[in-house]
């Protein structure tokens, strides 16, 4: 079998036993965290070793809301300016090295600024510029290299990030069978529109995060516990008795990338459900398309789905980043000028700077890289080595804390902040504790040289050799032998 046909997730983790050790560790057992005298001198490294950073980003707080414009660069105790990034490694302002297991948020998975894909970016910026607002062949390109690899994606539609291309699928999905709610997977992402801004992260707080969004936006808006197959079948069945369910939309290794990791077949039964409602399912691919392989999850997990959101993963980390494709039916509707879709009614979407040749170059060329390097398996041999790594270190140290792995997406809990229940009495006396604690460790693992997803989530690339792996492990090696239980 080619690499092409392969996928990035060796072994199918044991889901009812790691729930079971989430479930405890973030919901009975008492709060780890470090030893505070540990951490008064990761945070005394930051002072001596970052000043420079420290001296942007508080003159930063000045003029950009809350110093920084991305979540996932608010770090603890202050951001760091970055200025170089390279395969497997980022370095600051200060001129400090760290192992990068951000990855930008995943899309990365050549490594970061990998060459061979910016020189083909390059000479396209060279020749046209980033923009003409006009077609250029790269879109096609594109499109034809997602078709090949995702066969479910009869059509794309290119638009700017993730969260545009869920608000997309949303609007195609009503547009094509009339019907009104869309229901979601409580606890996973899809973006910050109006409409997806509920239950996030915690499954069951429904529009707790839905600040200055009119209640009208998310009226239409559902969300059903992950795995609950029963509760989706109920929810499916009273908003039959009220216009019917347009979409079900799911991350299909659970919500947040798998932090909540989602039993083998809850997407075949998914799958099932949606076709005795006639409801559309909405694969959200924005991190998993082509990093769990290139066929995405639903390759993985054999499930087609009508349509796919994809974000940063369809232009290898280039900015610009966002798309929806699927069933020919469907799409029509997005199309162009007047014709429409069925019945002649338009899901109208839009964008001047959407599906520009530097985003659908980069595209284009981050996939064929990943066909040739097989970039996809090396990153998932990477994860399950950096995985069994922590399992081992937080075994010796005798710690409750959870690494488990989807290939190249891993999970450190320790803090376990959303993997709290919403029935636990404590949720919001503990919730900014557990939050406070996963924040301490991303600072640790930075002073150790290691940058991850808040503390929690590291994302692995094909740039992550054996050697940088069991560097980083010895790096985090020297932080678990200082660990206490949070008093008070
Ligand atoms: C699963 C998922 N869906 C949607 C989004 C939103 O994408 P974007 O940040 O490009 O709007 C993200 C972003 O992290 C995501 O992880």
């Amino acid at each position: 079998m080619s690499t092409k046909q392969q996928y990035s997730i060796s072994h199918w983790p044991d889901t009812e036993e790691l729930q079971k050790r989430l479930y405890r560790l973030a919901n009975e057992l008492p709060i780890h965290q470090i030893k505070r005298s540990k951490m008064d001198e990761y945070l005394k490294h930051f002072d001596e070793k970052c000043a420079r950073s420290k001296k942007i980003t508080d003159r930063a707080k000045e003029l950009i809301p809350g110093g920084v414009q991305h979540n996932l660069a608010f770090n603890y105790p202050f951001p760091l300016a970055i200025t170089k990034a390279d395969g497997a490694y980022l370095w600051d302002v200060d001129g400090n090295r760290y192992i990068d297991f951000l990855q930008a948020g995943g899309p990365t998975l050549l490594g970061s600024n990998y060459l061979p894909v910016q020189e083909k970016v390059i000479e396209v910026i060279r020749e046209s510029g980033p923009v003409t607002g006009l077609f250029h062949e790269y879109e096609l390109k594109l499109a034809e290299a997602i078709h090949e690899h995702m066969p479910s994606v009869e059509m794309f539609r290119m638009l700017m990030s993730g969260t545009e291309a869920c608000m997309a699928a949303a609007r195609a999905a009503r547009c094509f069978n009339g019907k009104k709610y869309i229901i979601k997977i409580g606890g996973a992402y899809h973006g910050w529109s109006d409409q997806l801004v509920f239950g996030m992260r915690v499954p069951g707080v429904g529009p707790l995060d839905a600040h200055g969004i009119p209640a009208g936006c998310y009226q239409f808006t559902n969300e059903v516990f992950p795995n609950d197959i029963d509760a989706l079948q109920k929810r499916l069945e009273e908003n039959e008795k009220d216009g019917g369910t347009a979409a079900v939309f799911v991350e299909p290794l659970g919500p947040e990338s798998g932090t909540r990791p989602v039993l083998r077949d809850f997407n075949r039964n998914l799958r099932d459900l949606c076709d005795r409602f006639e409801t559309l399912l909405v694969f959200d691919e924005v991190v998993t398309g082509f990093r769990v392989g290139l066929g995405g999850a639903q390759g993985y997990f054999n499930v087609k789905p009508d349509l796919t959101v994809f974000g940063k993963c369809v232009a290898g980390g280039y900015p610009g980043a966002g798309g929806v494709g699927g069933r020919k039916d469907v799409m029509s509707g997005f199309a162009a000028g007047l014709a429409g879709g069925p019945g002649g009614k338009r899901a109208f979407v839009g964008g001047t700077l959407s599906a520009n040749p530097l985003s659908c170059a980069a595209g284009y060329f981050a996939i064929k890289a990943i066909e040739e390097t097989g970039a996809h398996l090396k990153a998932g041999a990477a994860g399950d080595r950096l995985t069994k790594g922590l399992v081992d270190i937080f075994e010796r140290n005798r710690l409750p804390f959870v690494a488990f792995n989807h290939g190249s997406i891993c999970h450190m809990e320790t803090g376990a902040a959303m993997l709290m229940d919403i029935k636990n009495p404590n949720i919001f006396k503990e919730v900014g504790q557990r939050k406070k604690v996963m924040e301490e460790m991303g600072a640790a693992l930075m002073a150790e040289g290691v940058i991850t997803l808040a503390g929690s989530r590291l994302y692995c690339s094909m740039a992550d050799t054996d050697d940088v792996i069991d560097d980083a492990l010895d790096r985090l090696d020297r932080i678990f032998g200082h660990i206490e239980i949070k008093q008070g």
